[in-house]
């Protein structure tokens, strides 16, 4: 088992470099499993999520081959229609492979996904979508089994703006015969990022980043080349890391627009942002301001970047509520962040933050990624050392997240822990 270990009060100082984005990687690269084909994928994170579909796609027969970012994946000996258990339970963006097998080969057997613990997170939009394009569907044993001799374009009303219901539908219906429309669509970058990545195939996806997409199904797709876009919740990240710990720092090679509702509070809590054309440079504003945050689909406030910023507001001056609407029981940080001295409390839907002049290290757990990210946060700016457990749910999400904060000054290490004895460093 590894831990972080975190000596806080530090300030965060100088740039960092914005990785491709996670949830985006994770719909291309299924979308590019549905052509019999090769494609190559620039900007590619190495976080643990992608190695995991990768293993789950080269399960189903494809090659795959990931170096410093590029990504090379050769889809033509996919044949199996039944993704495995073990892999697929570690992540809920397994379900793509759903979309996946369907559109592809008209069959798919798909064990119902796990992921982070933040909810109950159902995957019924998803079944409802799928049987709306002509498949049949049932759940047995633990598994969806769908299959449809030809799926047919249809008109589906995607429930709550379902990001992962809307790819999972757009990878289906690029395939289907007809018209597919999806009204109610999530807007999401990364819907907007596979639907141009499903075009560079040879799709024809439109409306993409407004909540009515278009898909005229096609007999077939074609390897394509694309680098992936820069990973908004990781750049919301650093910025809400360098404001906590009293930091300046450029987070480079990013979008600013993807996250404006997060500098908009920022701003509103005394950070000093300046945004550039592909970078925002965040300055702390001395103490910060309590402010009210509402959890929306985009371009709205990030539900992912909830926990996070519940830690820079930990400290503020006053009172913060922060209310979760995309997810029933996003407050697994809460009784975490309170053993470093944080007074923040749930009622109902919110997260309600009173700040305190200092937090002081714990030993802590990551009990999701972004949990994970908050902790880390918490950790970098409070008072002594936090030992941080449950390092692999960082490493789901986030490339590099220790060696890119060292970079920034942040006294952090990695240490294999056997048992309860005393922590090793890692090489
Ligand atoms: C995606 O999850 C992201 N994951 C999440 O990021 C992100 O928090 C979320 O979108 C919202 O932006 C990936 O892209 C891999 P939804 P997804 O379907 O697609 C309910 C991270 O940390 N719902 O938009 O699963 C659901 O419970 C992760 O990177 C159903 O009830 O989210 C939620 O309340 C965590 N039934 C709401 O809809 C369904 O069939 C929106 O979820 C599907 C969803």
């Amino acid at each position: 088992m590894e831990k972080l270990i975190v000596n806080g009060g530090r300030a965060l100082h100088g740039a960092v470099r914005i990785s491709g984005g996670k949830n985006s990687s994770l719909a291309i690269i299924t979308a590019a499993c549905l052509a019999a084909d090769v494609s190559v994928l620039e900007n590619v994170p190495q976080c643990r999520d992608v190695l995991t579909l990768k293993a789950i796609l080269e399960a189903l027969g494809a090659r795959i081959e990931l170096d410093r970012g590029r990504m090379a994946i050769d889809a033509r000996a996919l044949a199996s229609h039944a993704a495995p258990y073990d892999l697929c339970r570690q992540m809920r963006a397994s379900f793509y492979a759903a979309g996946l097998l369907l559109g592809r080969g008209g069959r798919a057997e798909i064990p119902l996904p796990g992921g982070c613990v933040i909810g109950s997170r159902p995957v019924d939009f998803h079944l409802r979508g799928f049987a709306a394009l002509g498949a049949m569907v049932e759940i047995e044993h633990g598994y969806m089994k769908a299959s449809a001799r030809q799926l047919v374009g249809t008109t589906f009303f995607v429930p709550r703006s379902s990001v992962g219901t809307t790819i999972n539908l757009m990878l289906a219906a690029s395939m289907a015969s007809g018209t597919t429309v999806l009204d109610n669509a999530a807007r999401e970058p990364e819907v907007v990022d596979t639907a141009v990545f499903l075009n560079l195939m040879g799709a024809r996806i439109k409306g993409a980043g407004t909540n009515s997409i278009t898909i005229e199904g096609a007999d077939a797709l074609h390897g394509a080349s694309y680098a992936i876009i820069p990973d908004r919740l990781e750049a919301g990240t650093y910025l809400l890391a360098a404001a906590a710990t009293g930091g300046n720092v450029l987070v480079e090679q990013m979008i600013p627009e993807h996250i404006s509702a997060l500098l908009a509070k920022l701003e509103e809590a005394g950070a000093i942002v300046e945004r550039g054309t592909d970078g925002v440079r965040v300055r702390a504003g001395g103490v910060h301001r309590g402010v009210h945050v509402d959890t929306a689909p985009y371009p709205g406030f990030a539900t992912d970047l909830h926990p996070p910023f519940v830690a820079l507001m930990s400290r503020a001056d006053g009172q913060s509520r922060i209310r979760e609407t995309v997810f029933e029981s996003r407050f697994g940080y809460v009784d975490e962040l309170r053993r470093m001295g944080a007074d923040v409390h749930v009622e109902g839907d919110s997260a309600i933050v009173n700040g305190v002049p200092y937090l002081t290290g714990a030993p802590v757990e990551a009990v999701d990624i972004r949990a994970g990210a908050t902790i880390i946060i918490a950790a970098l700016s409070a008072r002594g050392t936090s030992e941080i457990a449950g390092v692999d749910n960082v490493d789901r999400g986030y490339e590099q997240l220790d060696g890119k904060l060292s970079a920034l000054g942040a006294d952090v290490r990695r240490v294999e822990v056997r048992g309860e004895s005393v922590p090793q460093p890692v090489a």
